[in-house]
């Protein structure tokens, strides 16, 4: 059903041309958070987690849907909602206007840097930008899970992967993506962040985000954080599992709902069991391929 086209080196659906100029111009200030990485990197998971450090651990806050909490731009150009959706998947960018009025504001999108704002790009303004970025495989990975549980389909891994790194998927070419966020990342108000580093040490990084954040937190409430922000909690939480989000994408292909969310597994290498030993060979060549003469290196 999706037709593609590609702007500035981006695949893109073909509706986000009806957004970009006006994203483009979009108005950016400095005290507010934009959170950006390649679907499904841990997204999600940031997230929440930005939003509960700038609004001081408000649990009851955190009730509502994340998506209004932390609206994502452009998921009101990926997915044909009809009228009566709610107001934040129907117009982001006016809902996150109305939004400024009540201060800061988090915001996610998916689009690479050479996409983002003009007040951004030119330097102009300076919100906190926060890139999160997960080994290749494992996205590979979760990606083709969650296009099938939205989409239905029955392709392969194989065929999925091979579109992945053939760049016939919406925001690709994955590597222009993480590389041009890198080449941001020593701008004080710029974060570059890893999946893996997460996994391996959430207090870590909740005390690394809060400094970022300029919220410093104390040893107890980053227990408290890293209690919120568990897998199996965050699986349950129904203001960040997207339960109704997938409901609504499957209602509209005509598929029935089934009982799945967005958080799957929530592991560090799960392309192990998922793709075999060719497979992984040749996204590992396409990845040295792209990351050849840069300093970036694979988690
Ligand atoms: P898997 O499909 O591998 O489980 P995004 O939010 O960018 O779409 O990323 C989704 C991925 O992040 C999913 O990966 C999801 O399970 C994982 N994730 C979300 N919350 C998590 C958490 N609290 N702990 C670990 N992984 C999490």
């Amino acid at each position: 059903m999706d037709e593609y086209v590609t702007v500035k080196g981006t695949v893109l659906k073909k509706n986000y041309l009806n957004y970009l100029d006006k994203f483009y111009e979009f108005p950016v200030r400095d005290g507010d958070v934009w959170i950006c990485g390649i679907p499904k990197s841990g997204t999600t998971w940031t997230q929440e987690m930005v939003w509960m450090i700038m609004n001081n651990l408000d649990t009851e806050g955190a009730k509502e849907d994340i998506h209004i909490r932390v609206p994502f731009v452009e998921l009101t150009w990926v997915t044909p909602f009809n009228e009566n959706s709610p107001e934040h998947v129907r117009d982001s960018l006016s809902f996150i206007k109305k939004k400024y009025e009540k201060g800061p504001v988090c915001l996610k999108t998916h689009l690479p840097w050479v996409l983002l704002p003009r007040d951004i790009q030119e330097n102009l303004k300076k919100p906190k930008i926060i890139y999160v970025v997960r080994n290749p495989k494992d996205a590979i990975v979760s990606m083709f899970h969650w296009q099938k549980m939205l989409t239905g389909s029955e392709e392969s891994m194989e065929k999925f992967c091979e579109s992945y790194i053939q760049d016939q998927q919406c925001y690709m070419p994955y590597w222009s993506h993480v590389l041009g966020f890198w080449e941001q990342r020593n701008k004080p108000n710029v974060m570059f962040l890893r999946y893996e580093e997460m996994i391996k040490d959430l207090p870590g990084m909740i005390r690394k985000m809060a400094n970022f954040l300029e919220k410093p937190m104390s040893d107890a409430q980053v227990e408290k954080l890293v209690n919120h922000l568990n897998f199996n909690n965050m699986k349950k939480n129904r203001a960040v599992n997207n339960e109704d989000l997938i409901e609504r994408m499957r209602k509209s292909r005509g598929l029935e709902m089934i009982e799945t969310n967005h958080m799957r597994l929530g592991k560090m290498g799960s392309h192990k069991e998922e793709m075999t030993p060719e497979l992984i060979k040749k996204v590992e060549k396409w990845t040295e391929d792209h990351i050849k003469g840069t300093d970036f290196v694979v988690s």
